[in-house]
Order: C-alpha cells, then sequence, then structure tokens
C-alpha cells in the first residue's frame, strides 16, 4: 500500500518515535492535487516514501548486528531506548537479503538499487494511465501470477511456521513463474513479500518469528511480469480465531467487497473511500487512513491514489482501461498507525487486531474485473461462504465475471463439501 502519511514526531521517553495521525491526508508527489482536509495540524511534517536515509541507516546497522547465523535484526534498536510497542508483535531476525540474478527475469528498475525511477515525476493535473488491450492482457498474466504465489503462500501458513519460511516459498514461486517478487529492494524492502501479524497494519518484513495458534496474517504479494505488476493480499487464520476476531475478518471483507461492487466507469475514485468506512463504522470498525490504494501497471504505486475512508479529495473518475487497487485496513480499536524503527513495519497505535484484503482491478466498459481473483485451484474462506455482500469468490461485477463466479465457487464448494442447502 501507499504511503500517505504526515508524520508526527512525539516525544517518548526521551526520544521519539513516529505516529502515523488518522487525521492525515498528506501529500504525494501530486500534492498540489490533493486538498488538505480542515482537521490537518499544521505542526507536521509531510513525507512521502522517502526511503533514501533508511536504505543507508539500515547497512551501517547490520554490520552492528550481524549474528553468527547471517541474520540481521534489521532495525537499528541496538543503541536506543526501549520502543513503545503497541502490541505483542516484535521484529525479529531477518534472513540475508535474496537477490535475483536469472537473466530470463525481467527486473524492475529499482531492483538493483532501490530506487524506482519512473514514477519520481510529478503528474500534474492527474492522469490516470489508460491501459492498451496489449497491457491489460500483460496485468491479467501479471495478476494471475501474484494470484497463484497468494494461494501457494496462504497453504503453507500453518502454526510453527516461520514468516521468513513463507517468504522463501513465495520468493521461488514467483521465479518459477518467470516474475520478480515486486517488494524485493522497493525502496530498499528486505524481503520478497510482506507478511503483517495482528496488529500490523501493513508491510510487515517477514522474519523468524514463528506463527501461533490464533495469529491473523495479510499475506501480500506483488509480482513484475513482462513489465506489469499484479498486486494482491488475503487474510489467513493461523488454527483457531475466536468470534471477535471472525467478525472483524468478515466486516473487512465486505466492506472490501462492497467497495469493489461499487467500481465501474464514470464513478469518482474518492467515493470509493465512504462506502468502506461507512459499511465498517456501522459494525463497531475503523479504517486506516495513512495508507491508500494505488494505480498500478509498469509502475508499482501510481495515479491515483485511493483512499479508503469517506473525503473530498478529487482523485478523478473510473474509466474503460484504468488498473488500480482497494485494500483496506480495518481496525477493531484505533485506526491511528504506529511506525516501527526500521522505517516500515506499521502497527496499530493501541495494539488492537486490523485485517486486510487487496486485489488489482481493471475498469471495463461494463464494471469491474479482478485481475488478482481467484482461480479454479484457490480455497474458499470461510468470510466468503458468510458474506452478506456477495457469496463465493469475488471476481468482479461484470456479467462475464459473475458467471465464472458462479462455475469456480460450486467448484470450490464440493471441494470444501459445504452442502448447497447451508449455502
Ligand atoms: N504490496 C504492497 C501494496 O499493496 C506494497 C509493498 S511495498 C513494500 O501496495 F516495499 F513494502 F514491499
Ligand atoms: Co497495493
Ligand atoms: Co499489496
Amino acid at each position: 500500500m501507499r504511503f500517505i502519511v504526515r508524520l508526527l514526531c512525539l516525544p517518548v521517553l526521551g526520544k521519539s518515535f513516529l505516529l502515523l495521525s488518522p487525521a492525515t491526508l498528506t501529500t504525494t508527489k501530486r500534492s498540489s492535487t490533493i486538498t488538505a482536509p480542515p482537521q490537518q495540524e499544521k505542526t507536521s511534517t509531510l513525507l512521502y516514501m522517502n526511503k533514501k536515509k533508511s536504505i543507508k541507516k539500515k547497512k551501517k546497522s547490520k554490520k552492528v548486528s550481524s549474528s553468527p547465523l547471517g541474520f540481521t535484526t534489521g532495525s537499528t534498536q541496538q543503541q536506543k531506548p526501549p520502543f513503545p510497542y503497541a502490541g505483542a508483535i516484535r521484529p525479529g531476525l531477518q534472513s540475508p537479503q535474496k537477490v535475483v540474478t536469472d537473466k530470463e527475469i525481467l527486473k524492475p528498475d529499482y531492483a538493483d538499487d532501490g530506487m524506482p525511477k519512473n514514477n519520481s515525476a510529478p503528474t500534474l493535473p492527474l492522469i490516470i494511465d489508460v491501459k492498451t488491450s496489449e497491457e491489460i492482457e500483460k496485468m491479467r498474466a501479471a495478476g494471475r501470477v501474484a494470484r497463484e504465489v497468494l494461494d501457494i503462500g496462504g497453504r503453507a501458513i500453518q502454526v510453527g511456521v516461520t514468516t521468513d519460511e513463507i517468504d522463501t516459498i513465495v520468493h521461488e514461486e514467483a521465479l518459477k513463474r518467470g516474475a520478480y517478487p515486486s517488494p524485493l529492494n522497493y525502496h530498499g524492502f528486505p524481503k520478497s513479500c510482506c507478511t503483517s501479524v495482528n496488529e500490523v497494519i501493513c508491510h510487515g518484513i517477514p522474519d523468524n518469528r514463528k506463527l501461533e495458534d490464533g495469529d491473523i496474517i495479510n499475506l501480500d504479494i506483488t509480482c513484475y511480469l513482462d513489465g506489469y505488476h499484479g498486486d494482491c493480499s488475503e487474510m489467513y487464520v493461523v488454527g483457531e480465531a475466536d468470534a471477535s476476531t471472525k467478525k472483524l475478518l468478515q466486516a473487512t471483507y465486505d466492506s472490501w467487497v462492497k467497495a469493489m461492487e461499487f467500481c465501474r466507469p464514470s464513478r469518482d475514485y474518492k467515493d470509493i473511500g465512504a462506502v468502506i468506512e461507512d459499511f465498517v463504522t456501522r459494525e463497531g470498525f475503523s479504517s486506516v487512513r495513512s495508507f491508500c490504494g494505488h494505480g498500478i501497471g509498469s509502475v508499482f504505486h501510481a495515479s491515483p491514489d485511493i483512499l479508503h475512508f469517506r473525503n473530498n479529495v478529487p482523485n478523478g473518475q473510473m474509466a474503460a482501461g484504468h488498473t488500480f487497487t482497494i485494500e483496506p485496513v480495518i481496525c477493531e480499536g484505533s485506526a491511528q498507525a504506529l511506525l516501527w524503527r526500521d522505517e516500515w513495519t506499521a502497527t496499530t497505535a493501541d495494539g488492537k487486531l486490523c485485517a486486510q484484503f487487496e486485489h488489482t482491478l481493471l475498469i471495463t466498459s461494463d464494471g469491474t474485473e479482478a485481475l488478482t481473483g481467484k482461480i479454479e485451484s484457490s480455497p474458499l474462506q470461510f468470510w466468503e461462504i458468510e458474506s452478506e455482500v456477495h457469496r463465493g469468490f469475488w471476481l468482479g461485477n461484470t456479467k462475464a465475471s459473475k458467471k465464472k463466479s458462479v462455475e469456480l465457487t460450486a467448484n470450490a464448494m464440493k471441494k470444501k463439501g459445504v452442502v448447497a442447502e447451508s449455502w
């Protein structure tokens, strides 16, 4: 997801840590297309994906913290006072960063030095790329690969497995399909996917922490194939979830599906946010404001910004050929985010649970289609079976995608042994 935060530096224990204000709207590379909401405080610093410094810092800290196994902490905390973590999750040890050397794999422009080149220029006024049919086919292929890799990574999730092991599976499965795992070295990100456990909002870094019974985890996979990115994520329950956790997962899924159902040509991008926020508020939850969905294509994070809360930001209108993500993070408690010292991991400020789903979507002449939609072999999760918004796999709101959804869902139900009556 895209960082659209204002970073508030608050003094804590004599040092500062970063709280990402929920009231924020941002500035991004297209800052003047965005109107700041009136509730913004004036004292904050505006930042946008400024990872240059952190890349340098991380290199230094790795030298200091190398362990005999070649694992590093990936954080710069050794000489600092304790960080005020909000919940129970802590940074673990990271295995060495992988490097893609296979000449057959087309790498994005940031793969070697960590710096994306082609998305740094501001686009004023807001320009949303319209994909040609050739590009759409490439986006479909990238989306399909991301889905396959997500399903494989998801199947590996169980008690005792480390997120680092999941990352290795994801890395290898992407390469097997001729794709580069987009997160790897994106603005210096150290791993090939994001694994966000319990209170982690997004960008959790895979490490040696073993998954525990009752954990919930978002696995976020982006694959770069033939010059285009496909981006999707899904929740997984490790072992059994309690009733309140299930309610959070269901509300998150339902609000996301409602938002995707809303999408079709000439709808305003800004109106997606209210669909999500209004739904989750009724369920007693909140929607994260400091990160947003994004346009996607040959560039990982492009125009438009997709805000997941009620807003009045002129982010353009949907049109056939647009590709973008919707990826709301919904929280049990506060939607405020706390950024760890690794400058990636964001958790809820109160340490309570949150959940997220993501698809890459395509606007067509008659609606929207999930380019990262589930496939024949995909597992059916309880929130898909029990959804009051849409039952079964959500593949889009076009006639063709609805038809396909009925077929694939019936198949998956049979495999799972779900009886038609209970449906
Ligand atoms: N996949 C994330 C998204 O949904 C982005 C991850 S970028 C990384 O946009 F650098 F953190 F990996
Ligand atoms: Co995304
Ligand atoms: Co993603």
